[in-house]
């Protein structure tokens, strides 16, 4: 397969493709050692005996699909690039793709395991309806739970859709002192009250709930609406899971991990 020097290099993270064309018109990009001063020029990046591009003498290295494991911390937006704030896209260390996007999203409040990556094919694989890998949500809830909650779940709930949810799961694992609550959400630099994008405070009066949801589906919202319709409030939410891949609990919320392909269908659990 051929592309374009410009292309190559954009995909590389060198800069846009107006900034790249500056770097080959002032002839610092060399190909299999012969200077090239043509944006257009096509670049075999499937030469069996491989291509060197170097620009002022340092190889780039070009991959055409890249995998990032984001935990994603609290306030930040999951989109690709905003030209007002932050993204989770932005959180991707050097050298930065243009093309990278976040494999659905978590609201700006969740936290946990994201997929950062360009590859549209496998991000549609895991985001087309009816073939979502299940995802694993750790939650802490405000209010009381009614005692067939669980049931609720697996039924499917009214949330003001069309339909009702797809049977999810809902583990109760207990209920929560204030104390571990504030412990939870500061670990996560989250202020509660601090914003309209988190949760109020919580009182000491306040039933707190630690459960865990399961789910197979992506909707708006979905889990804070499926506690809406049993008068219940998520205050705390984070994923830790898609498929068999796990959020490694030695990462911490912001940090970035690169993965590959094969090991990551093999961890989702897809077919390649
Ligand atoms: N459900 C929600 O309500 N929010 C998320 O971010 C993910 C699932």
């Amino acid at each position: 397969m051929q592309i374009r020097l410009d292309k190559y290099l954009a995909d590389a993270g060198l800069g846009t493709r107006s900034t790249v064309r500056k770097i080959i018109k002032q002839g610092l990009v060399s190909v299999n050692g012969q200077f090239v001063r043509t944006p257009d020029h096509k670049v075999d990046i499937t030469s069996a005996s491989g291509v060197r591009v170097e620009v002022s003498g340092k190889e780039v290295v070009y991959e055409p699909v890249s995998y990032y494991i984001l935990y994603k911390p609290a306030g930040i937006l999951s989109a690709s690039r905003d030209g007002r704030e932050r993204t989770v896209v932005d959180l991707v260390p050097e050298p930065k793709r243009r093309d990278l996007f976040p494999v659905g999203r978590l609201d700006r409040d969740t936290v946990g395991l994201l997929l950062i990556t360009n590859d549209g094919k496998l991000s549609n694989r895991l985001l087309a309806p009816g073939k979502h890998v299940e995802k694993i949500y750790r939650a802490v809830v405000a209010g009381r739970l009614p005692e067939d909650a669980e049931q609720r779940f697996q039924e499917g709930i009214d949330i003001g859709d069309e339909t009702l949810t797809a049977p999810a799961g809902l583990r109760i694992l207990g209920s929560m002192t204030k104390d571990r609550f504030d412990c939870c959400i500061s670990e996560h630099g989250i202020t509660a009250g601090s914003s309209d994008d988190f949760p109020e405070e919580v009182s000491e009066e306040d039933t707190l709930t630690e459960v865990e949801v399961t789910l197979t589906e992506g909707r708006y919202h979905q889990i804070k609406r499926m506690f809406e319709a049993m008068d219940c409030c998520v205050i705390f939410l984070k994923r830790l899971s898609m498929g068999g891949l796990l959020l490694p609990k030695d990462m911490r919320p912001g940090e970035v991990r690169k993965t590959g392909y094969d090991a990551l269908v093999r961890e989702l659990g897809i077919l390649p």
